[in-house]
């Protein structure tokens, strides 16, 4: 007789066990589903905002191929002079020029921005005639993007 009611407060025990046993799991697979919702909350988020902010244009971004054809290496976009001039503030910026052996004065606009980029042998910036700009392999495409990226990067100063 002890045995069978030992056995039943036993099985009570358990049962109990199980109860709060059950609690703790449904309360932890609540808790992970918030959180699973909360995640892709900010994955959205996270995916929506830089979107948002580029414009859109065109990708790759003028920023990307700056680095991309190693620009930065040589150009700064802060005004400071590196191996080559700064390029920020260069549209429609007068440019004392090498073309042919003499020194002209030009305006950087976009057909001059344009065979710099190109042909920098065509013509060089008289400050920098002892320094070189290799000639980059770049698609047209490309070409247009970086003008569009310079000139903006100008007009935000
Ligand atoms: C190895 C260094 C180097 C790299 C890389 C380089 N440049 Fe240059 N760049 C120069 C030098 C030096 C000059 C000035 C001499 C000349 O005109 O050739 C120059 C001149 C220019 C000019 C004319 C600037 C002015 O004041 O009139 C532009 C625009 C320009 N580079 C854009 C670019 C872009 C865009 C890239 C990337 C696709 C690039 N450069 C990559 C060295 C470099």
């Amino acid at each position: 007789m002890k045995k069978i009611i030992n056995y039943l407060l036993n099985f009570r025990f358990f049962v109990r066990m199980f109860r709060t046993y059950k609690l703790l799991m449904i309360a932890i697979i609540l808790l992970s589903s918030c959180r699973q919702g909360n995640d892709n909350n900010e994955g959205n988020t996270d995916i929506t905002q830089p979107e948002q902010q580029t414009s859109p244009a065109s990708s790759p971004d003028g920023p990307d191929l700056f680095s991309k054809y190693a620009c930065f290496t040589c150009h700064s976009l802060e005004g400071g002079v590196m191996y080559g001039p700064p390029l920020n503030g260069i549209f429609m910026k007068e440019v004392n020029v090498i073309r042919q052996g003499r020194e002209i004065t030009v305006v950087a606009d976009r057909d001059y921005l344009t065979k710099a980029i190109t042909d920098p042998e065509y013509e060089k910036v008289a400050e920098f005639k002892d320094k070189t700009m290799p000639k980059p392999v770049i698609p047209e495409d490309d070409v247009e993007t970086l003008i569009d990226y310079l000139i903006k990067t100008g007009e935000k100063e």
